[in-house]
């Protein structure tokens, strides 16, 4: 029997539409689940593509199904499993013969599995995956990491089966070991971000203007066909135009509003703090689906300080431009915490390339995407706000995004995430800031020392012992 390109373990959601979109151009896959039955299942389900595919029931005959050098992808729950599955798979493996995880990992947990095959002599790669089961079905944007000629054996199949932007594949070298997987976590962060500013000017919309679930999606797909087109935008206006076949409400209105959450978008706001990296949108999208879950302590809270959201009057104008700047403001905490895990940890991600690489396929692919991997290719080093683009932009929304953030304040509605990018946009823009207020704390309390600002002698102040 002719041997498999590539071999898959794991068919569950995103195994299976994964492994049929391989399969469907034109690569032989060989399959395996921990459950035969699925296995058989998903071949019979396969139709046209099952000649291409080879169910296995066992592992080692996966292993013998596929032509040395061997790749299987693994699409097992991250975590615990992935270990498993590789302590099972490596004895029948081949020294040139390489495993993919292609799961949702903890880069922390893909740089020790690469240190551990690197010792072993043997490839590992990991690469972040995206764009939901549709995405991995009919083609997902794919952030590569790991040893660059692993990535390369493996690249054709993986660029066949990507999304594109043009005729670019979205499926790129991040760079060693995590990074990859890296990448993924940042852009969940951002997709959390994306989604809460959306969440955000949606409440402003519903309580503060009183504008039904209709009428929301109408302004929402106005908006996606300027500046902020994107795919969050635009399944945003497609559940806002919903009706529950149940009850014939807005769908909208009848789903509970606490959020859930694996916990790759905390990912992102831990290595931020571990950065000293800020990505306050990111963090306050983190809080915000925390604080939706605790709808006891809420309920508790309106009713013993009454209702916060007021109604309010602001532009649908200044909606749109405070989420522009909002956008923008996310995006460039997110490229600079990329760039600065990309020192710490030695990869050289090209940000540009990771731009690049999320414009098709993903969750948070955009057309404004386009402009930043511009933008980050003239100079990769510059912040996102300075790029001429993007600071045009910025002067030109950043007035919409104050007073939306004022309006909402001063009527009781939380944004946490757009009030966020705008105290982050007033601590970049003020040349003297009041940090020298925290440094005579410190030096008061503590001796710490500061800086002064005339160069004269001396690092403490006139206080107590240290005077
Ligand atoms: C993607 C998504 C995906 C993620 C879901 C759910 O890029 O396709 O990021 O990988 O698992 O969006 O994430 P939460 O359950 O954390 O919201």
């Amino acid at each position: 029997m002719e041997r498999a390109t590539i071999g898959l373990v794991g068919l569950g959601t995103m195994g299976a539409a994964l492994a049929l979109n391989i399969a469907e151009k034109g690569h032989r896959i060989a399959v395996w689940n921990r459950t035969g039955s699925v296995t058989t299942a998903f071949h019979a389900g396969a139709g046209d593509l099952a000649g291409n595919i080879v169910p296995t029931d066992s592992l080692s005959d996966l292993v013998a199904a596929i032509s040395p050098p061997r790749a299987i992808i693994l699409m097992v729950p991250a975590g615990q499993p992935v270990d498993d599955q590789i302590a099972q798979l490596r004895p029948l493996m081949g020294p040139l013969d390489m495993i993919i995880d292609a799961g949702n990992a903890n880069f922390h947990d893909t740089e020790r599995r690469a240190a551990a095959a690197e010792a072993a002599g043997v490839a590992f790669l990991g690469i972040g995956v995206s764009g939901g089961e549709e995405g991995a079905r009919h083609g997902p944007s794919i952030m590569g990491g790991g040893p660059k000629a692993g990535w390369d054996r493996v690249a054709p199949v993986l660029q066949s089966i990507a999304a594109r932007h043009g005729d670019t594949p979205c499926a790129t070298w991040m760079g060693p070991r995590g990074a990859g997987h890296f990448v993924k976590t940042v852009h969940n962060g951002i997709e959390y971000a994306d989604m809460q500013m959306i969440a955000e000017v949606y409440g402003v919309m519903r309580d503060g203007l009183g504008l039904s679930a209709p009428e929301i999606a109408e302004v929402l797909e106005r908006w996606n066909t300027g500046i902020l087109r994107s795919y969050l935008i635009e399944i945003s206006g497609a559940v806002a135009r919903a009706t529950d076949p149940l009850s014939g409400a807005a769908m909208l209105d009848v789903i509970v509003d606490a959020a859930g959450q694996k916990g790759t978008g905390r990912w992102t706001a831990i290595e931020a703090q571990h950065l000293a990296a800020p990505v306050p949108v990111i963090e306050a999208a983190v809080m915000a689906r925390n604080v939706s879950a605790r709808r006891d302590e809420r309920r508790a809270g309106e009713a013993a300080f009454g209702a916060g959201p007021q109604r309010l009057s602001v532009d649908l104008a200044d909606l749109e431009g405070a989420m522009i700047a909002g956008k923008i403001l996310c995006y460039a905490q997110g490229f600079t915490m990329l760039a600065a895990a990309s020192e710490t940890y030695g990869w050289g991600v090209p940000l540009p390339e990771c731009a690049k690489v999320w414009r098709a396929g993903c969750i948070i692919r955009s057309d404004m995407l386009d402009h930043m991997s511009a933008a980050l290719t003239e100079d990769p080093a510059r912040n996102l706000i300075l790029a001429p683009a993007f600071s045009a932009h910025l002067k030109a929304q950043h007035g919409a995004l104050r007073r939306v953030v004022a309006a909402a304040a001063l009527a009781g509605h939380a944004m946490p995430a757009l009030s966020a990018g705008l105290a982050w946009f007033d601590l970049m823009r003020t040349g003297r800031g009041t940090a020298n207020m925290i440094q005579a704390q410190r030096d008061f309390f503590g001796a710490h020392g500061f800086e002064r600002t005339d160069g004269r002698p001396g690092k403490h102040g006139p206080w107590g012992a240290h005077g």
